[in-house]
């Protein structure tokens, strides 16, 4: 099969990640959280008792992605795996400003075109459809209600052995999304050649075979 490309953009936990990671592994490419890249210089910035500095924060930053066969992606952050930490709410809470940063996304950006160029890559984010892989050979759009997407929040808490309260779940994600929407920079939006999946209502695997029927229907 051809390589390709395949981004796969959308709202704060609209199953992005679980998708992709699915798709990958049937289509043996690798997969990309961009998400946890942003979440990782978060985790910096709130190390540094968040100074202001974005500039100067990446400029010390080393940042780089590696595959464990049962971990899978792994986040390394100056010399330092910090995968482990990046769902802390703290990180979560702070990760939209951080990444609405010119700095941050430059820096981001760029490593994230470097993993693709070899192409093989599903991706996940917020712009990878229009702004970090442009010409993408498939892009999706992922959305769901906010309801949906607060329940499944919980039901992933609920397997962590984290307490959550829907009500407040479904205030964080819909703020996320509002923050990603109106920044100035690459804002969280479909790209014009994207084909939007919804997920409400749908299994794992519905979602699944929908997006890999449309890898097929790319021949
Ligand atoms: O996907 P995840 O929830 O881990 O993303 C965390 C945050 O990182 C998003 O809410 C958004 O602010 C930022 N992000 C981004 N661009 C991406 C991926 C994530 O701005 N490509």
């Amino acid at each position: 099969m051809k390589l390709l490309n395949i981004a796969l953009d959308g709202p704060a936990a609209a199953g992005k990640s679980t998708i992709a990671k699915l798709v990958a592994g049937e289509l043996s490419m690798i997969y990309v959280d961009t998400g946890a890249m942003y979440r990782a210089i978060t985790y910096k910035y709130l190390q540094q008792n968040k100074i202001e500095d974005f500039n100067q924060l990446i400029d010390t930053t080393e940042l780089s992605l590696t595959y464990d066969e049962i971990k899978g992606q792994r986040v390394i952050l100056d010399n330092q795996d910090v995968t482990d930490y990046l769902r802390e709410n703290n990180v979560t809470s702070h990760v939209s400003y951080v990444a609405s940063k010119e700095p941050v996304r430059t820096f981001a950006v760029k490593k994230q075109q470097e993993l693709a160029a070899k192409k093989g890559i599903v991706m996940d984010g917020r712009d990878i459809g229009t702004v970090v892989l442009p010409n993408a050979d498939l892009k999706v759009y992922m959305i769901a209600s906010v309801e949906e997407r607060a329940l499944r929040r919980q039901k992933d808490n609920e397997q962590r052995g984290i307490e959550s309260n829907l009500e407040q779940l479904k205030k964080e994600i819909a703020d996320r999304d509002h923050y990603d929407m109106n920044r100035e920079i690459s804002p969280l939006m479909k790209a014009d050649d994207a084909i939007t999946v919804d997920t409400t209502g749908k299994s794992i695997e519905t979602v699944t075979a929908e997006i890999l029927s449309l890898v097929k229907s790319l021949d």
